[in-house]
């Protein structure tokens, strides 16, 4: 038995920012963050919660998988940028879904969260344990940025995408591969919040996200074409079958880069940053809604997913749809 994707969603807040907007309240412009990174717009949290755009997003996938709530035997949330610290953001969701008697946990890898939650998701299938899981990636970024730090607030978006997966024995999940490399985590973090303990002598504020843009491109251009290899190898398919790769939308330019590399043409990568920025874990399961719904995805076509994010870490999956 293998997980097979059988069911899609996606929910942005409501409020749309242009770069013109952003140009207005710091020294940056639209020429800038469009020739960069292909960003135009992102949606910004105002009046939503991570857990209401998480629910939408996941009644969504729901009904095209043709299950109801109370069916589920897991929820796998991706997120580092949860509603509360407590509860976790997957059992927010079975709260608010009930789920009864699903089992629910967050899984924070940044940006690879989602592809490592489906990997999860895989694992439990494969393993025999469960056969209906909810898988979600979602982001309120937004309240973790820096919005006097004009090189990563412009960025990022929040949002959040879901896929409702269960056992098969024929589609799903062919092969995959997952990376975490520890040692180079100061090149994307966001340090604790500020410590209360009496005990403790500690003056840090509270932080947000920082960034060391071209270190994280250049690891960026080196391991999403090689964890694409790997995967696909490990499914037993050759780079050219792949009808669609759905990647980590965090720069036009590190997509330009894969497709060059795999010499993949442009056609098979398609893109949501122009109007979502980068969204972290909720980037890939976004995109992949978006690209469903459009029709886009035909049974039996060949899928790879892959991202990479703090940690560092990178992964991706190959899959038939
Ligand atoms: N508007 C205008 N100017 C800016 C802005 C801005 N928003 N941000 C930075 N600048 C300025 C800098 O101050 C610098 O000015 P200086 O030359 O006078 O010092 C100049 O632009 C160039 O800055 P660089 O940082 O060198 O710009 P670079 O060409 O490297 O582009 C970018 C920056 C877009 C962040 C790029 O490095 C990148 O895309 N890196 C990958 C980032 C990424 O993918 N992050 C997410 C990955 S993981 C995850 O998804 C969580």
């Amino acid at each position: 038995m293998r997980a097979r994707i059988c069911g899609t969603g996606s929910a942005l807040p409501r409020r749309e920012v242009t770069n013109d907007e952003l140009s207005k309240i710091m020294d940056t412009s639209d020429e800038w963050i469009r020739s960069r990174t292909g960003i135009c717009s992102r949606h910004l949290a105002v009046e939503e919660s991570l857990t209401a755009l998480a629910a939408r997003a996941a009644r969504q996938a729901l009904s095209e998988a043709g299950m109801e709530a109370a069916e589920l035997d897991m929820i796998l949330a991706a997120t580092l940028s949860a509603d509360k610290l407590l509860p976790s953001l997957a059992c927010e969701l079975q709260r608010e879904l009930s789920a009864e008697r699903a089992v629910a946990f967050d899984i924070n890898a940044a940006c690879s969260g989602f592809i490592f939650a489906l990997q999860t998701a895989d694992a439990y299938i494969k393993s025999g344990q469960y056969g209906k899981i909810l898988v979600v990636g979602g982001e309120i970024l937004s309240k973790l940025m820096d919005w006097n730090d004009r090189s990563t607030c412009v960025l990022f978006g929040d949002g959040a995408g879901a896929a409702v997966v269960r056992a098969d024995s024929e589609f799903g999940i062919l092969g995959s591969v997952q990376g975490s490399d520890g040692a180079r985590g100061e090149v994307l973090m966001c340090e604790d919040r500020k410590n209360n303990n009496p005990y403790v002598s500690n003056t840090k504020d509270l932080s947000y996200v920082s960034m060391d843009g071209q270190e994280v491109y250049k690891f960026a251009v080196r391991t999403v074409p090689e964890a694409i290899l790997k995967a696909t190898e490990r499914a037993g398919i050759s780079v050219d079958e792949v009808d669609l790769f759905i990647l980590h939308q965090a720069n036009i330019r590190i997509l330009q880069s894969v497709s060059k590399r795999l010499k993949i043409p442009m056609e098979k990568i398609p893109m949501n940053l122009q109007t979502c920025g980068n969204i972290s874990a909720g980037s890939i399961p976004i995109l992949l809604d978006f690209v469903n719904r459009r029709g886009m995805i035909q049974r039996g076509n060949k899928i790879v997913l892959a991202g990479f994010g703090a940690g560092l870490t990178w992964g991706a999956s190959a899959l038939t749809w």
